[in-house]
């Protein structure tokens, strides 16, 4: 009986991972890429908000959000070969990532918050939360599980990894 459960749990929260994973992969794979591009172009091309402060800051470039875009969307791609996702679902998710990213560095920003400064949920939901928004919108509504388990587990996957990369030397 305790068996069975553990094992439904195991498999629901594998299946939502893989169906959260193109927005994992770009959310992280810009600073991967960053190694590659160098500092890059920032997408608030150096505006100031009317707070003084930049719009989104130099951790938010063109190049970054093409490459997170296009990587999450590869992931998908591969797993859609394997009837694991879908094309139209990982491109969304892919580019909602992008967009939430930028939507967290904007109010963090509001709030003073440093680029690169960890600001606790701001750096962990929103690119999940406007990923799983979009999708919701333009390709089909998610069930609330989907929701619930995202708000869970992304804080805890973003922190670990964040740690990971870290220890191997991708972040400072
Ligand atoms: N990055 C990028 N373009 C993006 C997102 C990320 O170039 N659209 C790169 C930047 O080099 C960035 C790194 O990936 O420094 C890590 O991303 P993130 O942690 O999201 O940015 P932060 O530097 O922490 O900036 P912020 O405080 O605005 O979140
Ligand atoms: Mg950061």
């Amino acid at each position: 009986m305790l068996y069975q459960s553990l094992s439904a749990v195991l498999s629901l929260l594998i299946k939502l991972i893989l169906f959260y994973l193109p927005a994992y992969v770009a959310n992280g794979s810009p600073v991967v890429f960053s190694k590659i591009y160098g500092p890059g172009h920032p997408i608030d091309m150096g505006i100031v908000f009317s707070d003084g402060k930049r719009l989104l800051g130099d951790g938010k470039t063109f190049e970054g959000f093409i490459t997170g875009t296009v990587a999450g969307s590869v992931i998908g791609l591969f797993l859609a070969q394997i009837g694991l996702h879908s094309i139209s679902s990982s491109v969304t998710l892919s580019l909602g990532a992008m967009i939430g990213d930028s939507l967290g560095s904007f109010v963090k920003r509001r709030l003073g918050f440093k680029r690169g400064e960890w600001a606790p949920l701001l750096d962990e939901l929103p690119f999940i939360i406007v990923a799983l928004g979009l999708h919701h919108v333009f390709v089909y509504a998610l069930p609330l599980d989907y929701w619930i388990v995202a708000l869970l587990i992304t804080p805890v996957l973003h922190k670990s990894t964040n740690e990971l990369a870290k220890r191997i030397g991708l972040r400072s």
